[in-house]
């Protein structure tokens, strides 16, 4: 659709014999949280790799900003205005937290400084110990570093793969709170979250993975208010 920032059609992945995305459609708006919501294999990282050119994708199609992405190499795709956060936050322990962020920026050098006080601001604790080891980070923070890492690359979609995984309540919601304000004026973002409570109270949109397919998508606060979605993946 014309305002579709990200638009998947039909997409599968496979490994091997293994079908972890079975025919998804799912789509992305400016200025929308869009969370896939699942639990255990589901295959909402395989997807959010086929986006990012990681997993193969075996029929359908990804457009990013009008554009067919489907086999462009992960470089390219990055280039264009995508970041991903990987499950952990994949933050480099023997590195900086300053040259861990500096590594968002790889594919956008143009404006390091620029989004490098605007990551400082938004996670004053990084810039505090911006020289320091990342290992020297808390689980909170690293994941605070992973965000900001990704803000680096002035992403137009930011994937942010189990934010929540491993992390305190408190932290959690931290973190959500401030990814649902990025959204205001900057990147749109798709949410993968086993936590479909935060998931839901944090989106705009959900989809339902089971098992590789969807099998129901809507409004995140229309979601929250199913009962089958309760009795799923609530705990009502
Ligand atoms: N590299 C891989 N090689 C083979 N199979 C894989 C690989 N990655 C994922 N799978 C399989 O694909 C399916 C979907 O996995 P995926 O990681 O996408 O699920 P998920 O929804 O992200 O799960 P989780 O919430 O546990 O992170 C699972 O059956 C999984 O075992
Ligand atoms: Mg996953």
């Amino acid at each position: 659709m014309a305002n579709d920032l990200l638009t998947i059609e039909n997409v599968s992945v496979y490994y091997g014999h293994i079908c972890a995305v079975d025919n998804v459609s799912l789509a992305v708006k400016k200025g929308e949280v869009v969370a896939p919501i699942g639990s255990n294999g589901a295959g909402k990282s395989s997807l959010m790799k086929a986006v990012l050119g990681i997993s193969r994708v075996k029929s359908g199609t990804i457009r990013f900003m009008g554009k067919d992405i489907t086999s462009w190499p992960t470089s390219k795709i990055v280039a264009s205005g995508i970041s991903y956060i990987p499950e952990g936050g994949g933050v480099l322990p023997l590195m900086t937290i300053r040259e861990n962020l500096l590594l968002g920026a790889i594919f956008n050098q143009s404006e390091i400084n620029k989004n490098l006080d605007k990551v400082y601001s938004i996670f004053p604790v990084l810039k505090e110990r911006q020289y320091q080891p990342a290992s020297n980070l808390s689980g909170g923070q690293r994941q605070m570093c992973a965000i900001g890492r990704a803000l680096m690359g002035t992403p137009k979609l930011l994937m942010m793969d189990e934010p929540s995984l491993g992390l305190a309540p408190k932290i959690v919601t931290e973190i959500l709170n401030i990814s649902r304000e990025l959204v205001k004026d900057g990147p749109s973002i798709l949410l993968a979250e086993q936590n479909a409570k935060k998931a839901l109270d944090y989106s705009d949109r959900a989809y339902v993975f089971r098992t590789g397919n969807v099998v129901l998508n809507g409004n995140s606060n229309e979601l929250l208010e199913n009962h089958e979605i309760q009795q799923a993946y609530l705990g009502g």
